[in-house]
């Protein structure tokens, strides 16, 4: 048999993560969040002052740990460099590599569906209205910063939907063969049943 690949790909905070590491455990499938890796070159290129294709060159599993990476800034300038074709290629070989590794895998990104496994077994494009997502990622970031406003959160999402979706380099788009998985009327364990409903009638 294949290995089993499934791919997450959707906008910011549409819930696809918790998803993809919910069906990586249900598989015992490794996981890796590629938005991670977009993070920490945005992250590294800010900090030490470098081009950011070079940063995407010295990350190492370390540094994806910085909590530092979870916050607003550095999801901001993740779509920034992201949009950097040299940037995209830098990461590109190891995703393609995770993906492929002998156990299978699950990713979750933008354009894993599209990009980097194409092949996946299952592709799941998990997505919500700009408003629930704005809601959920302003949750998360209060804890963090109590003075950001819920306001500040859509405005950051909506300039990231419209940078992720209009580059021309890999840009956020549900593939062809994706099964679409809209959360916006679904709470946590509903949108985890749906996501293991449609794994399962794939695999
Ligand atoms: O998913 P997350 O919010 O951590 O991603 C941060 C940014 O990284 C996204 O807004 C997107 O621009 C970029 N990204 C990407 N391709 C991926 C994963 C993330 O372009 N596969």
């Amino acid at each position: 048999t294949q290995p089993l690949i499934i791919a997450f790909d959707g906008p910011a905070a549409s819930g696809k993560g918790t998803l993809a590491s919910v069906i990586a455990a249900d598989y015992s499938l490794p996981f890796l969040d590629t938005g991670l890796l977009y993070r920490a070159a945005g992250h590294l290129a800010h900090v030490l002052g470098i081009d950011p294709a070079q940063a995407a060159q010295r990350i190492t599993p370390e540094l994806l740990n910085d909590e530092a990476l979870r916050g607003r800034e550095a999801g901001e300038r993740a779509s920034q460099v992201a949009a950097i074709p040299a940037v995209r290629a830098a990461l590109k070989q190891f995703q393609i590599d995770f993906a492929h590794q002998p156990s299978g895998a699950v990713l979750d990104g933008r354009d894993i569906g599209t990009v980097i496994a194409p092949d996946a077994t299952v592709k799941l494009f998990v997505t919500a209205t700009p408003e629930i997502r704005a809601e959920r990622r302003w949750k998360q970031l209060v804890k963090l910063n109590p003075a950001l406003t819920f306001d500040e959160v859509l405005s950051d999402i909506r300039i990231r939907d419209a940078r992720d979706s209009g580059r021309a380099d890999a840009p956020l788009e549900k593939a062809g063969d994706a099964l679409l998985l809209d959360t916006s009327d679904l709470g946590i364990e509903a949108a985890i049943a749906a996501a293991r409903s449609l794994v399962k009638d794939r695999c």
